[in-house]
């Protein structure tokens, strides 16, 4: 594909890849960027003449579904942009990125802030710290992202509910005889273990690991989960938001860790959603030699403390590991591996969400498989449809 057709609104390869990923959103305040295929750079888009149409076509091409569309607004302009994108309104009845032109100008000098989803929010704010490892009871709401999987009535795995349908989890933890979509159950805005084993939970439709998962070395620890009927979003039940481009997580920036895991090496799942705030350790020290000595890959992120006492624990994996972001909670990472638990200089480790989420928006995208029937692909391919 010549990259002038890229994001053209036109659709040439058989899954429409040519026009996805054309779009995203930037940074903490969610502003809307346009790729453009001629200068192969984004921008943003310019607020003058857009609309919530505009906004929910741009989140259905991410991979979002309209039903949970929340809102789009203008924000100030950084000084930083120099360009825009804009709307032609004399387009005329066209694709949405067909209408679309950069300009240096714009004239209300606010770009587009798009929310797909309210995403992030928690009723309850924290109580003071002090299960996981020397962690708290969570009260219900206060992660109402956190869900429990389990296989034949037993805590397996946490997971994060990113949209009604998915859910972030661990690879490892739908592993071998763990792939089969049908055998997990998902509780959603429930507290309790034992509360779980008197309800359904809701079916699993579809499992998809990461293609890259290195069960050796945990490389790519990352799985989405999707349900078979969607999630209905209560104050216990809420999505939390997946970090943009360009959002920097400090060192040392304070997150939280929530699960059923065990509450001391070898120990038996709790009973009872515990959490715990740990701190995120710098890529180059969890690498030391030591700390973990080389073992952390670029798609992992370390959190906790060298001293140990505080920590993630079995059970807890697949689970998140948020921040809290211009009054925002985000998934910084999903709870992967360590050793022990909560020992001295062996912190936790977590999937880098952020190295993940095109992975995951690429397959939220339902265009996948037939929809796209229109295409003419410019060079002969051989097409395989599982
Ligand atoms: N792999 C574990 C699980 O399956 C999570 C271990 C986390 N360990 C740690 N020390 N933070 O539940």
């Amino acid at each position: 594909m010549p990259p002038s057709q890229w994001c053209d609104g036109v659709s040439h390869c058989p899954n429409g890849e040519d026009e996805t990923r054309c779009v995203r959103l930037f940074g903490p305040n969610f502003i809307l960027e346009v790729y453009s295929p001629v200068s192969k750079s984004w921008y943003p888009v310019c607020q003058d003449d857009w609309n919530d149409d505009y906004g929910k076509i741009a989140c259905k091409d991410m991979g979002y579904s309209v039903d949970t569309y929340y809102y789009s607004r203008g924000v100030a302009a950084e000084v930083s942009f120099k360009s825009y994108m804009k709307v032609n309104t004399s387009a005329g009845n066209t694709d949405l990125y067909k209408k679309l032109y950069s300009s240096d100008s714009c004239a209300s000098g606010n770009v587009v802030s798009l929310r797909c989803i309210e995403c992030g929010m928690s009723i309850k704010s924290m109580n003071i710290m002090n299960r996981i490892v020397g962690g708290s009871g969570a009260v219900l709401g206060q992660w109402p992202w956190q869900v429990s999987l389990h296989v034949q009535g037993t805590h397996v795995c946490g997971g994060s509910i990113i949209t009604r349908q998915w859910i972030v989890t661990a690879a490892h933890c739908v592993e071998g005889r763990f792939s089969d979509p049908y055998s997990w159950r998902v509780y959603a805005g429930i507290l309790n273990q034992d509360e779980m084993l008197l309800r359904n939970g809701y079916r699993v439709q579809q499992i998809i690991s990461h293609p890259d998962y290195d069960t050796d070395s945990k490389d790519n620890d990352v799985a989405l989960m999707k349900l078979e009927t969607p999630l209905s979003f209560t104050d216990t039940v809420r999505p939390v938001c997946l970090p943009n481009p360009g959002m920097m997580f400090q060192p040392d920036q304070q997150c939280w860790i929530s699960g059923w895991g065990a509450e001391y090496q070898g120990g038996k799942t709790s009973n009872n959603l515990n959490y715990a705030m740990v701190p995120l350790i710098e890529h180059s020290r969890c690498n030391s030699v030591y700390i973990y000595n080389g073992m952390i890959l670029p798609t992992m992120i370390c959190a906790g403390y060298l001293a140990g006492g505080i920590d993630s624990c079995q059970g807890d994996s697949g689970g998140p590991l948020v921040t809290n972001k211009n009054s925002v909670w985000w998934l910084v990472g999903d709870t992967s591996w360590g050793t022990g638990c909560a020992s001295r200089n062996r912190p936790g480790v977590y999937g880098n969400m952020t190295v993940f989420t095109d992975w995951i928006y690429k397959n939220m995208q339902v265009k996948y498989l037939g929809v796209f029937n229109n295409f003419k692909c410019p060079k002969s391919e051989t097409l395989f449809y599982l």
